[in-house]
């Protein structure tokens, strides 16, 4: 007997990273950005007034919003803000997808997607990328009603230019989703498709580049067209009050958000190197991370022995990536940790 619908009884559900209790440890498995929030972030939620609590928030977001168009040079009906940007993934699931509305997308790529598939009970078309990760071209032509691109994609940090984005989007008659959430570590983005399609939606994340993680903000980008739909969907009030003003805070602050960019660019390129010299295979990363195959050790056994000294890195045991580790770049003192680790260890 039970209560549940039932592809939710079947479902096992998403299986977040490791989130470790105790303070001393070397956390690289959840891309995190290793450096703290602008200082301007921190100023705005201790000026918080006991007004802006007591009343519901704002169900637009327009400080937040309005922030967001500066920046990207759009006006606000081109804005959506969301509970982080997984909450747009599942606001997208729920507009487009349904039985007879199938999602596609690449293979291998954030797990996240085949779970929220699962709960709207649409089925998933998954087109594996080849071994250098190309756009498959295979996803023009599915009846999907929802494609998504994870651009950098997860966990493989590879990166599809935008130009075969907009092929995409012109081939496809369905809503091409790119997942921008590690956007803010590439040379490149798509926003600049956003006047070209009325199919495109573009995910941003204030979690990675901003160093916001905790307070779980994220905004969709699309025509007014689009934006309109998806309002309908979302939550009233899916933006808390404290959280919109902290990152409409972030995103001002351009020149702290660029040095932190800067550094872990830096960390990123050590941990390469480093690892290389270790004899993985590390192919260039455009994220935050870098997935570190390994030739002749298990992975998972250096996972292990890893997560025995309180240094938490991440594995799938999945095809195609179970030889594999996902590495969050740290600062510089974890990362030399890491590196002195698996020097003894392999
Ligand atoms: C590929 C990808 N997309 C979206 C998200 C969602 O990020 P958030 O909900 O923290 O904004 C994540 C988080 O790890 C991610 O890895």
């Amino acid at each position: 007997m039970t209560y549940f619908r039932e592809n939710i009884e079947k479902a096992v559900g998403y299986t977040p990273g490791f989130q470790p209790k105790e303070a001393d440890v070397t956390k690289l498995n959840t891309n995190e950005n290793p450096y703290p929030p602008s200082p301007k972030v921190l100023e705005a939620i201790k000026s918080i007034k006991p007004e802006k609590l007591r009343k519901y928030p704002d169900p637009l977001a327009d400080e937040f919003r309005k922030a967001a168009a500066d920046f990207l040079n759009l006006s606000p009906d081109y804005i959506m803000c969301c509970n982080g940007g997984d909450d747009l993934l599942k606001i997208a699931l729920q507009s487009f997808c349904d039985p007879k509305r199938p999602l596609a997308y690449p293979t291998p790529t954030y797990s996240l997607y085949p779970v929220l598939a699962q709960i709207q009970s649409c089925e998933t078309i998954e087109i594996p990328f080849d071994d250098e990760f190309n756009l498959p071209p295979k996803l023009a032509g599915t009846d999907a009603a929802l494609t998504i691109i994870c651009n950098p994609n997860a966990p493989t940090a590879s990166f599809i230019n935008p130009d075969e984005i907009a092929s995409l989007a012109d081939e496809s008659n369905t809503v091409v989703l790119v997942d921008e959430a590690y956007v803010d570590f590439a040379e490149d983005n798509c926003i600049r498709l956003i006047k070209d399609f009325d199919n495109l939606i573009i995910l941003r994340s204030m979690s990675k580049g901003y160093s916001l993680a905790g307070l779980r903000f994220g905004y969709a980008v699309a025509q007014p067209s689009l934006i309109k739909g998806l309002l309908k969907v979302k939550d009233s009030y899916n933006v808390d009050a404290v959280a919109v003003t902290a990152a409409a805070q972030a995103l001002k602050d351009q020149k702290y958000f660029s040095q932190n960019i800067k550094k872990i660019k830096q960390q990123r390129k050590y941990l390469t190197e480093k690892l290389r010299l270790l004899n993985f295979k590390v192919p260039d990363s455009c994220a935050n991370f870098v997935l570190a195959a390994c030739k002749k050790q298990n992975a998972k056994q250096i996972y292990q022995k890893l997560a025995k000294q309180n240094i938490y890195v991440r594995y799938f045991d999945l095809p195609r990536l179970d030889d594999k580790l996902r590495i969050t770049v740290g600062t510089k003192q974890q990362n030399e940790k890491l590196i002195a680790a698996l020097n003894k260890i392999i």
